[in-house]
């Protein structure tokens, strides 16, 4: 399997490559780099020099760990990456790392530094530099290690102290490496994004050449070069962003040679087939197939209570419909998929991690179906890919949707599924984006949706009893899925969704709000 722009991302462009010990804020310090407008890429900390070096970087970052440098089995990188002539920027754990291993002294600090700490600079060169500490001699930084650096090696000198007169900062000016004990990446170190920005541009010498129109550029080459004159490329659209900037990217680069099929499961939200169908076949230049298997999922679906049945279901049915139409259409060599950075990392694939999520799996389409993979936003974050869309003209609708799990409203209505349950969870969910629309709310929100729960309840409705199930609302504020705060609503605008609700689909008994913040709970019900 051919991986598209991960053969030969060298010689793409400048680069920076973080070496990952497993810091919990690895991920941040590449989406740091990357807003400064240079390109980024994690590697496993232990990758050979050999490798990087194939890479071309223009400086090397070494994240933290939540080891120590002095436990036994302490993770640390190849030691050539200090001969190789690459800026070096550690952070934390990687500054720990960098000055045991150069000749300084790291040892378990009498205190342990953690959050906000005060810390002032001893040399401004060249970290410091910005015009962000003109003023400063005093700055604030969030801190997160137990150990600290007791002497520094031969060839560095001290930039910065904390208030405790523990080491914050270290270079060796002459060899370009560079150590900060605090987080530069977070939020809560202010002015941190400067100190990786003078590490950048003014150590590392990047230029700020990593744009959306710089990464269509690249992009729309690259599949035209990987596809070359004649070959053909089927791909999978879902209506959700990220395969529909990999659609538009295909137009852009090889036309009507491109073919989209959209497999319509019927567990989309109210309406939403249409628009995504008229989107595509107006906007798109190749042949679009719309496959409607609504029929098909809720026989395979019938039955089914467990969530992660559902899931299975959902998965096998898709590729079964998928492979069967593809491979009808007679002779295509690539198949392009709309796989991002976050899946790449999480499925294992660079630091080794450990699968986080079975779902994140769900409708990848399997190996065997024997096409050569075209995935031109294996490098992106999910902000990046809608700024990619919005340089190719997506329109909002598709820009700003919400994200919606790949087994659309099957994980929503809680039990098994029948026609009649999807059409009123459709109505439900419609109200309530329609009045979140209205309300002003919904770009404040990561998701905002409805459940129909199995629960059936008695209510009151004209003068009669009435027995019905409960829709639950679900809205929450996140930066990235992995955790997530309930919105706090207006009560005016909860109580208009629940009068609407119960008033314009009959047999909803009760509307009630989900106050469940993940973790403990999770974004979804199932
Ligand atoms: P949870 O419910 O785990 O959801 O807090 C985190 C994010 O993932 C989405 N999600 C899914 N996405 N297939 C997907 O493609 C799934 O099976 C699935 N389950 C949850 C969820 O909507 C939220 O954005």
């Amino acid at each position: 399997m051919k991986h598209f722009l991960n053969e030969d991302s060298s010689s793409i462009r400048e680069k920076v490559v973080i070496l990952d010990f497993g810091g919990q804020y690895s991920m941040l310090i590449a989406r740091r780099i990357r807003e400064a407008g240079v390109f980024c890429e994690l590697l496993p900390y232990d990758t050979s020099w050999l490798e990087i070096e194939e890479h071309q970087p223009a400086g090397i970052i070494l994240s933290g760990s939540p080891a120590s440098v002095n436990d036994i089995s302490a993770p640390y990188c190849d030691p050539a990456i200090y001969r190789g002539g690459v800026p070096i920027l550690g952070i934390c754990y990687g500054m720990h790392l960098i000055a045991r291993e150069l000749g300084g002294e790291v040892v378990k600090g009498s205190r342990s530094e953690f959050g906000r700490t005060a810390f002032k600079i001893v040399d401004r060169e060249p970290l410091f530099e910005d015009d962000y500490f003109l003023d400063e001699t005093s700055c604030c930084a969030w801190m997160s290690h137990q150990d600290e650096v007791l002497e520094v090696p031969p060839g560095f000198g001290v930039l910065a102290l904390t208030e405790n007169n523990t080491i914050a900062a270290i270079g060796d000016k002459e060899n370009k490496i560079y150590g900060v004990q605090f987080h530069p990446e977070v939020f809560h170190t202010p002015g941190g994004t400067n100190v990786l920005k003078r590490f950048l541009f003014n150590v590392c010498g990047c230029s700020q050449s990593w744009t959306p129109r710089s990464f269509v550029n690249d992009a729309v080459a690259k599949i035209r070069d990987v596809v070359g004159e004649n070959e053909k490329v089927v791909c999978a659209l879902s209506g959700g962003v990220d395969s529909s900037v990999v659609a538009f990217l295909l137009d852009q680069a090889i036309a009507d040679r491109a073919i989209y099929i959209f497999v319509d499961h019927g567990l989309l939200r109210l309406d939403e087939a249409a628009q995504v169908i008229k989107l595509y076949r107006e906007r798109l230049k190749g042949q679009f197939i719309h496959v409607d298997a609504k029929k098909m999922f809720l026989a395979a679906l019938a039955g089914v209570t467990e969530p992660e049945e559902k899931r299975r279901i959902i998965g096998a049915e898709f590729i079964k419909v998928f492979k069967d139409k593809a491979l009808s259409m007679g002779d295509i060599a690539y198949l392009a998929q709309g796989t991002i950075y976050p899946d790449v990392i999480e499925s294992g694939t660079v630091s080794g991690a450990a699968i986080i999520k079975s779902h994140h799996n769900v409708g990848g389409l399997p190996e065997e179906l024997g096409f050569d993979l075209v995935e031109p936003l294996r490098e992106l974050f999910k902000d990046e890919v809608r700024l990619v869309g919005a340089e190719l003209g997506l329109p909002g609708s598709i820009l700003k949707r919400q994200p919606f799990p790949g087994p659309g409203l099957a994980v929503r209505i809680i039990g098994d599924i029948t026609a009649e349950k999807l059409t009123l969870l459709k109505q439900a969910d419609a109200i309530f984006r329609e009045e979140v629309y209205n309300a002003g709310l919904s770009e404040e929100l990561w998701q905002y949706f409805a459940v129909l729960t199995d629960v059936k309840v008695v209510g009151v409705k004209g003068d009669d009893r009435h027995y019905g199930p409960v829709i639950a609302l679900r809205a929450v504020i996140s930066e990235d899925a992995m955790t997530a705060d309930w919105a706090r609503l207006p009560h005016d605008l909860l109580e208009k969704v629940s009068v609407r609700i119960t008033g314009e689909i009959p047999d909803v008994a009760r509307v009630v709000y989900d106050i469940t913040s993940k973790p403990p709970g999770t974004i979804e019900w199932e």
